[in-house]
């Protein structure tokens, strides 16, 4: 039995965690799916729960950033600037594990990942249940990550003990993960927090050069696996206005079953779905995975996805949409 509260029974809830069991909760980024990192019986209900492969390591949550001294082995000066920098808030930072953290929660890599986020519910939660939450996102493996507690009880309902319908996700997309083993920040996965944004501390920062390609061996072990992907098929059109929307309009015209996610242009007459990802691409990141759930509940067999390359949060979003995609591009 899943059970759906409030924040006003969010005490139930960290009570739940405490006990072993599973509650997904409202992150700033997305939705988390939340056990108690020491108890491995719970870890593997995670695991279970989301379908997800025993090798993809877990992010562990933390109320206050001095938790991380419990979890991490030698914290660098590095880190510690992050840490003062980005948290409370949507960064993930990869340290060497203490060994009491357990090799379930980290796929047995000697490294943990780290998150001390800035939602209130997702800090209460932690906070009353006096424990640090493993979480991953709370969709079934390989579907778009939820932002909402409906999207959470389409994927997860039944499987898990509660969910808290609360704050919505404001950035929509999963935090920024970070390598700092050389002592200056490398970007594994890209979120909100940008590289400009690391640039400004420390000018040498880098990212890894490639999001979108699947490599057996990545350094952040969940970007190899299918990501983000809607029933829809996704194809992402890229080029000037003018011939993106001639060549969409020529598909919505010959195909049956199209949905448009609209960014610069409108108006595809005869699409199943049209739906505007916004006017700049902190809106884009915001709506891309509620958009993504929204085509498959109408039905939509083909989704052509608007995009122009812009940097900041504009990273995130291409890795996200070309994973959705599977790398079907179309430059027109
Ligand atoms: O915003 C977020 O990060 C959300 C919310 C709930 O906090 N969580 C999230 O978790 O996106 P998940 O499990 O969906 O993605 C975690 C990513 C995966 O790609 C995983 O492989 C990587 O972080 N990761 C976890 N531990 C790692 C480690 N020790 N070394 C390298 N990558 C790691
Ligand atoms: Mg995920």
């Amino acid at each position: 039995m899943t059970k759906i509260i409030t924040k006003d029974s969010i005490e139930e809830a960290a009570q739940a965690i405490a006990n072993g069991g599973l509650v997904a909760f409202s992150t700033e980024t997305v939705y988390g799916l939340g056990a108690d990192a020491f108890n491995e019986e719970a870890v593997k209900g995670i695991f279970k729960a989301k379908g997800r492969p025993g090798d993809n390591p877990l992010i562990v949550h933390i109320a206050k950033p001095q938790d991380v001294y419990d979890l991490a082995e030698n914290v660098s000066d590095t880190a510690k600037i992050l840490m003062d920098t980005f948290w409370p808030g949507p960064l993930t930072i990869i340290f060497n594990k203490k060994s009491t953290v357990p090799a379930l929660v980290t796929a047995g890599l000697n490294t943990v990942a780290v998150r001390c986020p800035s939602n209130y519910t997702a800090s209460k939660l932690i906070e009353l249940s006096s424990k640090y939450i493993a979480a991953p996102s709370a969709n079934l493996s390989g579907s778009p990550s939820p932002t909402t507690a409906k999207h959470v009880k389409d994927d997860l309902f039944g499987k898990i003990d509660y969910i808290i319908d609360s704050d919505e996700c404001i950035i929509g997309l999963e935090s920024t993960v970070i390598d700092i083993s050389s002592g200056v920040p490398k970007i594994l996965r890209p979120g909100a927090v940008t590289l400009e944004m690391l640039k400004e501390l420390f000018p040498d920062a880098t990212s890894e050069s490639n999001f979108e390609e699947n490599t057996d061996k990545p350094k952040c072990p969940g970007m190899k696996y299918k990501h983000y992907s809607p029933k829809a098929f996704v194809e992402v059109v890229i080029g000037n206005s003018d011939s993106v929307k001639s060549y969409i309009s020529s598909k919505v015209e010959s195909e049956s079953g199209v949905g448009v996610l609209t960014y610069k242009t409108e108006g595809y007459k005869g699409a199943v779905l049209e739906l505007s990802a916004g006017n700049n691409m902190e809106e884009y990141a915001k709506n891309l995975f509620t958009y993504l759930r929204m085509f498959d509940e109408h039905s939509v067999k083909k989704v052509y996805a608007e995009f122009c390359d812009e940097d900041g949060i504009g990273v995130a979003v291409k890795n996200r949409l070309y994973k959705a995609a599977g790398n079907n591009i179309t430059r027109v």
